[in-house]
């Protein structure tokens, strides 16, 4: 049953349009707090009448190039072309890695209650750090519960009160977040921009008395754009600097062996710590820190959530061991994958797309006009799930439909898309009406 809220003021606010988001956010400290969660209530309730929200949707089937979709209000199901899902080389459903994951429950059961350092060491984590090392050609390899607490993890672990890390503008949450929980301080560079980040270098490179750490990612989530390292690499040498790669993205789809960006660009071994996500085209969860024996095995004794939170069930590394005998094995899904993105490109050339860079993320711009929300909701009812990323997540006009692609995805799926984004454009009903303030939302 859903929780009574009181009614207040700003739901008319709400409906009129008058209160966005940002506006919502900003009203936090002149409020009480449980007028402000009531207040948050009535916004997504009012997001959900008007058929605009678009989280949380809810998936009833394996995520392939189609998923079953149940609406919430009339718990229909609907076939969908998926264009959401970081699974891009489709491995969610594979066969063979569902028929390992039964074996691993068989042998190991689901869960182990603890962290590695206690009880949740398993000779399955301990095959996958030796197989992440090969694969990122590095000596060791240290396996965390998800992406986000690797970032958390090497953070906490490594940054001292007279450390910096310089990392790139657009980096994800997750190593944001991983600052706060440091001593170290942190400052950014424009994104994928050497030269800034050469600047930042000259200038603190005299003055930091402990070390400098370079975060940046392989293939930025929110642009789809690949990091320029071999210039960079180059010029954190330079200056001493440690580098520290992020490359959720890139794993499994860059690289002669599917190992990453580093290998893209043939400098695997000049990256000091290789970080990564089995969340993305390995169709799992959990992250790694890959590096130097010495900077691992400190890690392994000093990270925070590795401590303090349970290891992943051998049932998740059992799917992910699978996922890279796949990924060895079948470079045709990277071929097919790279087909894809090709034509993507060419048939979404009459949008603004924010990288023409060869990845499978495509970032479309939302033009100054079009109400993302609206248009998002008619996309949704033609049967394309792809996200939609709005202010204040991004700049007003930096918002986007972010489309992910798959090896799976045919040629008639991308078609379409094509039609559909033609079609939404097309429509009157996505415009912004004159003092319509939903921009704000
Ligand atoms: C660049 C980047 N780093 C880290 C993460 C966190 O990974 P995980 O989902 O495994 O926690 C993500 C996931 O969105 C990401 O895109």
């Amino acid at each position: 049953m859903e929780a009574p809220i009181k009614n207040t003021t700003v739901e008319k606010k709400i409906n009129s349009g008058k209160l966005g988001l940002k506006g919502f956010l900003n009203k936090r400290n002149s409020q009480s707090f449980l007028t402000w969660v009531n207040d948050f209530l009535l916004f997504i309730r009012n997001l959900k009448r008007n058929k605009e929200h678009s989280y949380f949707r809810l998936i009833t089937s394996a995520p392939g190039s189609k998923v079953i979709v149940m609406s919430q209000d009339n718990h229909e199901e609907h076939e969908m072309l998926l264009f959401a899902s970081n699974n891009y080389l489709g491995l969610a459903n594979n066969n063979h890695i569902k028929n390992k994951v039964k074996e691993a429950i068989d042998k190991y059961g689901t869960g182990l209650g603890g962290p590695p350092i206690l009880n949740g060491y398993t000779q399955l984590m301990k095959e996958l750090e030796q197989r992440i090392a090969r694969l990122k050609r590095q000596e060791d390899c240290l396996i965390f519960s998800a992406g986000y607490n690797a970032n958390l993890g090497f953070v906490s672990a490594l940054g001292k009160s007279n450390d910096l890390f310089i990392y790139d503008e657009l980096s994800h949450a997750s190593l944001y977040d991983a600052l706060k929980l440091s001593n170290a301080k942190g400052i950014s560079f424009k994104h994928n921009d050497a030269g800034d980040l050469e600047k930042k270098l000259a200038k603190y490179s005299t003055t930091i008395k402990g070390t400098i750490f370079v975060c940046f990612e392989g293939i930025y989530s929110m642009d789809g754009d690949i990091s320029p390292l071999s210039q960079m690499i180059p010029i954190i040498k330079k200056y001493g600097a440690l580098s520290v790669l992020d490359d959720a993205h890139g794993l499994g789809i860059l690289g002669i062996d599917g190992s990453g960006t580093a290998e893209h660009f043939k400098i695997s071994k000049e990256i000091d710590i290789s970080m990564g996500t089995f969340s993305k085209s390995l169709a799992g969860t959990g992250g790694f820190l890959a590096g130097r024996k010495e900077i691992i095995n400190y890690i392994r004794y000093f990270a925070r959530p590795y401590m303090f939170s349970a290891a992943l069930p051998p049932m998740s590394l059992a799917a992910i061991l699978a996922g890279l005998d796949i990924i060895e094995k079948s470079p045709q899904l990277r071929e097919q994958l790279y087909e894809n993105i090709k034509y993507a490109h060419k048939i979404l050339s009459p949008f603004n797309i924010v990288s023409k860079d060869v990845t499978p993320i495509i970032a479309i711009l939302v033009p100054k006009w079009m109400d993302i929300r609206k248009a998002n909701s008619i996309i949704h009812k033609r049967g394309i799930f792809l996200n939609a990323i709005e202010y204040p997540a991004v700049p007003k006009n930096k918002q986007r439909f972010r489309i992910s692609l798959m090896a799976q995805h045919s040629k008639t799926d991308l078609n379409k898309l094509a039609k559909v984004l033609t079609d939404v454009w097309a429509n009157p009903k996505v415009k912004i009406e004159i003092n319509d303030k939903s921009m704000e939302l």
